[in-house]
This record gives C-alpha cells, structure tokens and sequence, in this order.
C-alpha cells in the first residue's frame, strides 16, 4: 500500500446556486502521510470545510480523485463508503453536530456502538475518552446544558473514541479559553505517534505553528508552507 493515507488528485469542487458558479477548489493534487498533525489555513469562505467534508466522504468532488488508506473513494457503493467512513475517517464538525437527546457521555458512545460494541464497554470507554478533555464532572448533560466550548470538547471526544487513522478537525478549538485550546492541541500533538493524520481547519496562527506543517488555502488552491 502507498506510504500516503490521503491521495489527492486533481481535486475540483464547485457548488451551483440560483444559476451561479461558486468554484471552491481547483485542481488540488496533494498526499498526506501518516504520524503528522497538519494545519489547514484560509480565509472564512476559502473551502476548508468544504474539503474536509470531501475527505470525510461526505460530499462528492465535482472532479479528480480522493483515495483513503488506498481505497480509490469514487464510485463507491454506499456500503463500501460507510465501511471506510467507519473504520478510516472521523471528522468535527465545525457546529459540533452533537445529538440534543443524547447525555455528553452518550453522545461519545454512539460511534463505538455503532460499530457493535456492547453499551456497558462503550460507555465506559466513553468516560476515559471525557475525562482527556476534562469533562469528568457533565457526564450526565445533555448538549443545550453545556457551554459552547464544553460542547466542543464533547465533539472532540467523540470523534477521538473511534480510534481512525484520519481526524478531521474543523475549528475544534474556536470556542474553547487559551488552556483548553492547548491542551486539546497536544492531544492531538500525542495522536501522531500513533500513526495518524490529524488535520485541522483553524483560524489560530499560533496555533497552526505548533503543527507539523500548514496547508494554506486560497482562490482554490492548497499549498504547502512550512516544515
Ligand atoms: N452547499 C453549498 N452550496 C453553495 N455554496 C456553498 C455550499 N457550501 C459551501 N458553499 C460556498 O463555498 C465556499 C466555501 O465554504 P466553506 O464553508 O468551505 O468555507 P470555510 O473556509 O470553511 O470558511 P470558514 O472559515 O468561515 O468556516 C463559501 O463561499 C460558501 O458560500
Ligand atoms: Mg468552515
């Protein structure tokens, strides 16, 4: 298998409304190995969110290629795509996405039941997945009775349960004070060793800085620019 658990090539996405083009991603080729924690740059409006749902596979690219893990991503069958969503790729959104009826610690849960653990395993893991964002004491709380940045670190837990080689991280610290933010960045710093490819969409400079390296966006391209 390719050393590259992301194989981009010649990428477009363009989005038509009410008879208007709008092109968001233009001949992107890029390839991302495993064991990096990349920042994704760009002005508000430049695509990342758009291309990180297109590596999560859930968009289609108006153009070109995505491979995950090896597995060409078109013309899939819905199946095959939700195995790879499944065992490949997890992804926070930038809204949080958290489900309302569902307590903190449920919500973590989900993703391992989903994947036929039992509920006694899932949630316990659950509770250790909480307690790395420093959650321990909302367990019991259901989304609308959690601040903005508690919800966060419950979308983050979730999609760090799972344990995939991919995480997609869209603005996961934007609601977060400065010492969450950077204890949920070395979290992610700490990922790496584990193989992954931890790519996150963020707004903070500083932030980006203590990744391996930053993909900028901007007038659809992505280019490297920093090791
Ligand atoms: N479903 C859609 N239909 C039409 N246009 C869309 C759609 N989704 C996104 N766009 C447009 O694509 C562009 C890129 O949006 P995207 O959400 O990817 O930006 P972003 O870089 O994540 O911005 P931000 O930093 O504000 O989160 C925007 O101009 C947006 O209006
Ligand atoms: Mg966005």
């Amino acid at each position: 298998m390719s050393k590259f658990l992301i194989e981009i090539k010649k990428l477009d996405k363009q989005f038509e409304n009410n008879n208007l083009t709008v092109k968001v991603l233009k001949d992107v080729n890029l390839n991302l190995e495993s064991g990096k924690v990349i920042a994704l740059i760009g002005p508000s409006g430049s695509g990342k969110s758009t291309f990180l749902h297109l590596l999560a596979l859930l968009d289609k690219p108006t153009k070109g290629k995505i491979s995950i893990l090896g597995n060409s991503t078109s013309n899939l069958s819905e199946n095959k795509k939700n195995q790879i969503i499944r065992d490949c790729v997890s992804i926070i959104f930038q809204n949080n996405n958290l489900l309302s009826d569902f307590t903190a610690l449920e919500n973590v849960a989900i993703p391992l039941m989903i994947r036929d653990k039992s509920y006694n395993f899932s949630i316990k893991k659950a509770e250790k997945f909480l307690k790395e964002v420093n959650l321990t004491h909302r367990l019991n709380h259901f989304p609308s009775e959690l601040s903005g940045g508690e919800q966060q670190r419950v979308a983050i837990a979730r999609s760090l349960i799972s344990e995939t080689k991919i995480i997609l991280a869209d603005e996961p610290t934007g609601n977060l004070d400065y010492e969450n933010s950077q204890e949920v960045f070395s979290y992610f710093l700490k990922l790496k060793e584990k193989n992954k490819i931890v790519l996150i969409a963020t707004h903070n400079r500083e932030l980006a800085k203590k990744a391996d390296y930053t993909l900028s966006l901007s007038n659809g391209n992505i280019k490297r620019i920093n090791d």
